[in-house]
């Protein structure tokens, strides 16, 4: 009887463990998927916006017609306002997810604290920089649109701030955890584009999107672009911290499918919305 309870403990936690390998695999195929992404996005921002925004040749960023309000003639502060918020979106996609690779914090950990400072003071400046374009601008589809992407900027902000006080009180299981909450807070506007792209791509067309950005999909996804993230980490935590085998298979499905997604989405943004402006 004894026996028989011990082997079955033994089975559980050998299911938990590979579970758990399972779990470490997926993230990491998750974060390659994003690094690659989010520097494909690093590489649209730098190649369309750096030359033309460092030499003041604002006029260039309309051959963008995406844009709501990009260069507008007469309005010195906004068009200021809009190239300090793609240089520091470079800095944004640049450092990000270097912070998220585990080998870089073990192995440099100079690295990870410097670029660290960087990556929360620019993500926090882009949002403060973000809010002035839809407030004061105007720079937004509806207002439903606009409150759903100053929810995220308060996200930024607030995460960031919180990450940055438990690296100072040297917390470092908290600073992980706000660290993670504001690296997807501050992606919410790159998961929006991907995630908007890969279902243009499954669905072959824009379904439940109109021109004005107020389809069933659209108001979704303006929301869904960050809380979707966050959702998942939590999910995802969770299954790290207490979550049995069943658990910890589920999200590893749950992290392989979304690299999947966000790999297709890269590739159709690329191709669609970023890859036609440089030409
Ligand atoms: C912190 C991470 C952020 C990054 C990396 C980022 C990136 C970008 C980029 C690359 C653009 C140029 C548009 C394009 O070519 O696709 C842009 C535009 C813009 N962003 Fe952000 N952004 C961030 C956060 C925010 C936040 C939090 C807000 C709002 C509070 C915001 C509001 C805007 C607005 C209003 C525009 C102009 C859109 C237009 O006129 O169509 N951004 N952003």
């Amino acid at each position: 009887m004894a026996e028989a309870a011990t082997a079955e403990g033994l089975g559980h936690t050998t299911t938990r463990m590979t579970a758990g390998g399972a779990l470490k695999m997926a993230a990491g195929l998750w974060l390659l998927t994003t690094l690659a992404g989010q520097w494909v996005f690093l590489y649209y921002i730098a190649a369309f916006y750096g030359g033309s925004t460092l030499s003041g040749n604002f006029q260039a960023w309309s051959r963008n017609d995406a844009l709501f309000k990009g260069y507008v003639a007469g309005d010195a502060a906004g068009n200021l306002f809009f190239a300090a918020h793609v240089l520091l979106a470079a800095a944004v996609a640049f450092g990000g997810t270097l912070q998220m690779v585990p080998q870089i914090r073990k192995r440099a950990l100079w690295f990870h604290r410097w670029n660290g400072r960087v990556f929360l003071a620019t993500a926090g400046a882009a949002a403060l920089a973000g809010l002035y374009m839809v407030w004061v601008r105007g720079a937004s589809a509806n207002l439903l649109g606009a409150l759903a992407i100053s929810l995220d900027a308060v996200l930024i902000l607030g995460f960031a701030t919180l990450a940055w006080r438990s690296a100072l009180g040297r917390q470092i299981a908290d600073h992980r955890r706000w660290a993670m909450r504001a690296f997807l807070a501050a992606n919410g506007v790159w998961f929006y584009r991907v995630g908007f792209m890969a279902w243009i791509a499954i669905n072959h067309g824009p379904v439940g999107s109109t021109r004005h950005l107020d389809g069933p999909f659209d108001i979704f996804w303006e929301f869904g672009c960050y809380l979707l993230p966050l959702a998942m980490l939590e999910l995802h935590l969770r299954a790290e911290r207490s979550g049995g085998g069943a658990a910890r298979l589920a999200m590893a499905g749950g992290l392989a499918v979304s690299s999947v997604v966000i790999a297709i989405g890269v590739a159709a943004a690329y191709a669609i919305m970023w890859r036609p402006l440089l030409g």
